[in-house]
């Protein structure tokens, strides 16, 4: 069985990611492709945590925020991405590690080390892609689509630093989108970015055009 692959969708909050996402995944499956649609944090025992944390004023301290965000992502990509990677599938992940770099990195962590901490336990995937937008904008968007605040994460200045770490990376596997246009022109540059890995280890698919 031919390895699957893994693309994951980073930006700040109301960057538009998640709904890019179940798009792109609806478009694959149409296609036959056989994706697994996931995200971090997890609906697990360490995700359920950071929810419950975000959604309060209370501040736990930014050792455990930044532990309990890498005890769920072990787990999830040990029980759900691995596995579906061995088993030739296409993982379509909402946040990956570069939340982290970026996030617990504007928390005061440094972002060099959080990514090279990442990369050695967890791999790299085959594509990042990047929905960068300017934080105010991705505020306005959460604000409008209603659902529970997590005021430890959405706020203007902490956003702004988040961004600026996300812009800053330098990783070969990003993708940079543009954000701020309408979502069917997103969604185009979405598929592009897609087909280009998927096209990668299938040198015969313009025959099967
Ligand atoms: P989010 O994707 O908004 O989840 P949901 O909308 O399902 O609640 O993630 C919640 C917050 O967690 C978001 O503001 C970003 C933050 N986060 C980190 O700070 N570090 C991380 O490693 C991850 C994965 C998320």
């Amino acid at each position: 069985m031919k390895r699957g692959k893994l693309i994951v969708f980073e930006g700040v909050d109301g960057s538009g990611k998640s709904t890019q996402l179940r798009r792109a995944a609806a478009v694959l499956r149409s296609r036959g492709v056989d994706v697994l649609e996931t995200g971090e944090p997890t609906k697990g025992l360490w995700g359920r945590k950071i929810r419950e944390m975000a959604r309060t004023t209370d501040r736990v301290p930014r050792e455990t925020e930044l532990a309990w965000f890498i005890k769920d992502r072990r787990e999830h990509m040990r029980d759900t991405v691995e596995p579906a990677l061995v088993a030739g599938r296409i993982v379509l992940c909402d946040r990956s590690y570069f939340s982290t770099v970026a996030y617990q990195g504007a928390r005061g962590f440094d972002p060099a080390k959080l990514l090279a901490d990442s990369q050695a336990e967890f791999g790299r995937p085959d594509r990042m892609l990047f929905f960068d937008i300017d934080p105010e904008e991705g505020l306005a968007r959460v604000a409008a689509r209603g659902g529970p605040h997590e005021p430890a994460f959405e706020e203007l200045n902490y956003l702004e630093q988040v961004a600026e770490i996300f812009r800053s990376l330098q990783v070969a596997e990003r993708v940079r989108i543009d954000a701020a246009r309408d979502e069917e022109s997103i969604a185009e540059d979405v598929m592009a970015a897609i087909d280009e890995v998927l096209e990668r280890e299938d040198p015969n698919r313009e025959e099967k055009d």
